[in-house]
């Protein structure tokens, strides 16, 4: 016996087996019971998600002897026929294929005659976008005066590239994409059926796989059924998708969180045994971390793949902060997995840059309490944030760094007495521009071989994140040679940052330039003998 492909043997046969696409079928068994039914529909929606289904189980419902609630009966002539593909009444034209398209307009032309079989004859036109022009034309013409026994259904992927004429003659519904729920329990359903074996992991992954469309989805269940000699795993399913389960990636975000370090490279050792994809586990992460902010703004759950108990203990436990400073290292790191010398030392160097850095911003604040200093506040991303996320991260005990902090000298701040070489130091560090504008909106306020600590004015707070703090304060331990810990205070800066240095300099330079061209004999002559004027703001300096 031949297989038959999953999608093909479990496409519904009726509007109760579809799954989701509630608001079409609503009004679709709306239009049969009340008899209203127009003469046109146009289905669209990404491939895989009952387009075509959708309008077979309608052509049946149209002509079906025997209406069950509104639904095909499925046993009369009439359902057998459209099921086997042999009615008559129902002409498919699959415009996709060229070489039906020529016959369109013949089958179009026997649209005039009366239905063999049933009450109305169906023309479903599938890929209808694909129509040529003459074929538009032919389909216009009967659309615009279509016999009472005629219905349309036409279904399309791209329903921008059908001419306006077509779409404004259609009732037109948009299928969407299926949720990765319902791909589940639609796989779950399909498994039980057949008495295959599974576990609920193997089809989290299949079903996110499947990226909305129910037939992406059971196309790859069959593979992995194939793959999994006749079983259904998620180690199978893993391999076969060139993901990791779900566990690592627990394991590493929770090893991140209790900022241990050998924990974590003992995870990406055991990991790098299964020689994994790791662009695809750093992407994992990357979605665990989006649930897990997402989560810590708001009670919604994101199905990053992960179980949602260990999402929720994740953002109990981690800091906001950290949370965006990792997802935005990962990002980063995706990046740079292509320029590592192999990908699991780009993996290992990302994981351990998030071990490494932590925002600093508020660091000093809760040290050295100073009354006009104010903390600095995050932009508020919902309606209602927590106060101040990044208000208080708690003490971690013996953060396992790279770059130890050395308590033991006290640190010696020796304040600069007029913000000293800060514009030199940030030519040097050799900033991006961004990072470079905050720092040049900054002016040093005092330095050491452990601290340094910059005053923002509160005008230009915007500018602050995390990560703009962590890069720069990567770029001043490169520059210093020592692990100095920066902090930015939100507070007007006494003297002139380099900005403002940089805006008095130019107008200096103006102001020299006006002055000289006014002093300039020449022109002063030509002022005086010709009535010549200096057209005001055009004096550029050189
Ligand atoms: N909403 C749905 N409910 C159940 N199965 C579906 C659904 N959408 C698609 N399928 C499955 O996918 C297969 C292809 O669906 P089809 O209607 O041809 O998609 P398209 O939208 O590309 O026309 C069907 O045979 C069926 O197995
Ligand atoms: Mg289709
Ligand atoms: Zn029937």
């Amino acid at each position: 016996m031949s297989y038959q492909v999953l999608a093909r043997k479990w496409r519904p046969h009726n509007f109760s087996e579809i799954v989701g696409q509630e608001h079409v079928v609503k009004s679709l068994i709306n239009a049969l019971q009340h008899d209203r039914l127009h003469h046109a529909y146009l289905f669209t929606g990404t491939r895989g998600v009952g387009k075509t289904t959708l309008a077979r189980i309608l052509a049946k419902a149209i002509n079906c002897a025997n209406l069950q609630d509104y639904n095909p009966c499925g046993a009369c002539q009439v359902c057998r026929d459209v099921d086997e593909g042999r009615f008559l009444d129902l002409i498919e034209v699959d415009a996709a294929s060229r070489t039906k398209v020529e016959d369109t307009r013949d089958l179009l032309d026997n649209a005039q005659y009366a239905p063999n079989q049933g009450r109305f004859k169906v023309y479903l036109i599938d890929e209808v976008h694909m129509l040529s022009g003459h074929s538009f034309n032919a389909l216009l013409k009967t659309l615009e005066e279509p016999p009472p026994h005629v219905k349309f259904l036409l279904a399309t992927t791209d329903p921008h590239k059908i001419p306006v004429t077509v779409l404004s003659r259609c009732l037109q519904f948009n299928l969407k994409r299926l949720s990765q729920e319902q791909i589940f329990g639609q796989m779950e359903f399909i498994l039980n059926q057949e008495a295959i074996a599974f576990d609920a992991p193997a089809l989290k992954l299949l079903a996110r796989a499947a990226d909305g469309s129910m037939r992406d989805g059971l196309s790859l269940l069959d593979q992995a059924i194939v793959h999994g000699n006749g079983k259904v795993t998620a180690d199978e399913v893993g391999a076969m998708l060139g993901v990791v389960a779900q566990q690592p990636v627990g394991d590493l975000l929770n090893s991140l969180a209790a900022q241990d370090g050998p924990g974590l490279l003992k995870v990406i050792a055991d990991l790098a045994d299964l020689a994994p994809d790791f662009g695809g586990v750093l992407r994992q992460l990357l979605q665990a971390l989006h649930a897990i902010a997402v989560l810590q703004q708001a009670p919604i759950h994101i199905d990053a793949g992960l179980d949602s108990e260990l999402i929720k203990s994740l953002a109990a436990k981690l800091q906001p902060e950290d949370v965006h400073l990792y997802y935005q290292i990962g990002l980063l790191g995706q990046k740079d997995l292509d320029l590592a010398p192999d990908p699991r030392s780009g993996f290992e160097m990302a994981l351990l840059r998030m071990l490494a850095f932590r925002p600093v911003m508020t660091g000093n604040l809760e040290a050295h309490p100073q009354p006009d200093v104010k903390p600095i506040p995050v932009p508020p991303a919902r309606p209602a944030p927590r106060p101040a996320p990044v208000a208080s991260p708690p003490p971690r005990e013996a953060p396992a760094r790279p770059l130890p902090e050395n308590p033991a000298t006290p640190p010696a701040a020796q304040p600069l007495p007029a913000g000293g070489d800060w514009p030199e130091m940030i030519a040097a560090m050799r900033l991006e521009s961004i990072t470079k504008q905050l720092a040049q909106q900054c002016a040093l306020h005092s330095i050491d071989n452990h601290n340094c600590t910059l005053l923002l004015d509160p005008a230009f707070q915007t500018m602050l994140s995390p990560m703009r703090i962590e890069k720069l304060q990567t770029a001043l331990r490169t520059l210093r040679g020592t692990p100095v810990k920066l902090t930015v205070l939100v507070e007007k800066p006494t003297t002139a940052t380099p900005a403002e240095q940089l805006i008095k300099q130019r107008e200096d330079r103006q102001q020299a330039a006006v002055e000289a061209i006014e002093a300039d004999q020449n022109i002063q002559a030509l002022k005086e003998h010709f009535g010549a004027r200096v057209i005001p703001g055009t004096i550029e300096p050189v």
